[in-house]
């Protein structure tokens, strides 16, 4: 696979041009050396025609979709796949509606903020991390609805390596004449298992993939997949909802890494992924019967209920730490790891040599508060828009959220913005260390 974006980069550099344009660097430095502006024959994202066109239809070759880069993560693709959704509606002369699982991350809201598009919620139990929506929760929330959503707005993996059943819903989607949207940000790889998981080949319309929490490229670089078989709008707008929110300055070294990437994944990487699925899942078998108790079926993950092993996440997060393994989340319930045939088998043996040796405790049976559907005051947008201020927990019951209330990671809210804030969402935010909201000032 050619990697067009990379071998410009690499001629401009042996060029030794002096630079008389952006950036300021000059090409100064290892790294600055290859990071350009929109110069001749370096084309340009949002009207690309030329080494990005070519690179991102090698992309689209690889995921089998129309595919479009953005330089501004998975956060600026489900910007532009809300406002993609409200372009469907208003081509059917309708406002965008968008029934959404509750556990969406933050852009979610500041999107339906942004755009004003109304929204529904459906919840599923578990952590506020989680949400178990199925074809059959869809297909009745369908039969008893006044009137069908634009859009089905789903979000797997989910941050605990949950996954949805995207084939099921998306099949009640497509019967229905509804849009299916995924927020597959932690799933990119799952195209190249031996059996793709990808929610483009489970049937989604539309998809972001952030190709830096999975894939080996640079934080920041991600994916707009729409669906061969989506209404040809969705592609023909795809370029202009990404530049409706993104920078008129993406990176070209987020751009290089994407093009690089595509290389990468052409060559042996499926097989890479595949033997490493195995080893990690042969990893986790023993763990269990050692008494490690896991969350999520997704293969790249191991999300630990460190409390029925006795520890907090917390606990255990140090006890890795200290043994110089970081995790990339946890909170009082869960840790969670994520994996990538980049991990060593030098470094997997020692991983579970370290797991092997932590000794199992009493299990703690404490559990988070109870979450129950705050109700609504106000749209998000007016919520956002408002005068606001900001005030401690527990001075907050009663008031409407204003800015979401949210660290990341995991960057998904508790409470939206809009919505009243009660007693339970205060022990939530209490339990999950949140002290401080912004409210409307009333
Ligand atoms: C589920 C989920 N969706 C979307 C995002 C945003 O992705 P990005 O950081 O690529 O903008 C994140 C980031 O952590 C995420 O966890």
């Amino acid at each position: 696979m050619n990697t067009p974006i990379c071998e410009f980069l690499e001629n401009y550099v042996q060029k030794g041009a002096t630079r008389l344009h952006m950036p300021g660097h000059k090409g100064i430095g290892e790294t600055e050396k290859y990071d350009l502006t929109e110069i001749d024959g370096a084309d340009s994202l949002y009207e690309a025609s030329g080494i990005i066109a070519q690179s991102e239809k090698n992309a689209g070759g690889l995921f089998g979709a129309h595919t479009f880069y953005s330089a501004e993560g998975s956060s600026l693709a489900i910007r532009a796949m809300l406002y993609l959704a409200t372009l469907h509606a208003a081509s059917r002369g309708e406002k965008a509606r968008v029934l959404a699982g509750r556990n969406a991350h933050k852009t979610f809201v500041s999107a339906v903020a942004l755009l004003g598009t109304e929204v529904e919620w459906l919840t599923g139990g578990g952590s506020y991390l989680s949400c178990r929506v199925t074809a059959e929760t869809v297909r009745e929330y369908f039969e008893n609805a006044q009137s069908l959503p634009t859009a089905v707005y789903l979000t797997s993996p989910d941050y605990l390596g949950n996954m949805a059943d995207i084939a099921g819903v998306a099949r009640v989607c497509r019967e229905n004449g509804v849009l299916l949207l995924v927020d597959n940000a932690h799933g990119a790889y799952l195209k190249f298992l031996p059996e793709s998981m990808h929610p483009i080949d489970l049937g989604a319309h539309m998809c972001c993939d952030s190709a830096h929490k999975t894939l080996p490229a640079l934080t920041g670089c991600a994916y707009l997949h729409v669906a061969k078989d989506a209404p040809q709008m969705l592609s023909e707008n795809a370029k202009n909802a990404l530049a409706l929110f993104g920078s008129t300055s993406p990176s070209y070294l987020l751009l290089a890494s994407l093009d690089a990437a595509n290389k990468y994944l052409a060559e042996n990487y499926r097989e890479k992924l595949a033997a490493f699925v195995g080893r990690l899942e042969l990893l986790k078998k023993e763990l269990r019967a050692h008494g490690y108790a896991f969350s999520g079926n997704e293969p790249l993950k191991l999300t630990f209920n460190t409390k029925a092993y006795g520890y907090l996440g917390a606990e255990m997060a140090e006890y890795l730490t200290g043994q110089n393994f970081v995790p990339e989340f946890y909170d009082p319930d869960f840790l969670v790891l994520m994996f990538t045939p980049e991990i060593s088998e030098g470094e997997m043996a020692r991983l579970r040599k370290v797991l092997l040796a932590l000794p199992k405790r009493t299990e703690i049976f404490v559990f988070p508060p109870r979450l129950s559907l705050p109700e609504r005051a106000m749209h998000p947008r007016e919520a956002v828009l408002s005068a606001c201020e900001k005030l401690p927990v527990e001075k907050c019951v009663g008031k409407t959220l204003a800015a979401v209330t949210v660290g990341c990671p995991p960057a998904v809210p508790i409470a939206v913005s809009g919505e009243v804030i009660d007693e339970s969402t205060v022990k939530c935010f209490k339990y999950y260390g949140i002290s401080h909201c912004n409210v409307v000032k009333e």
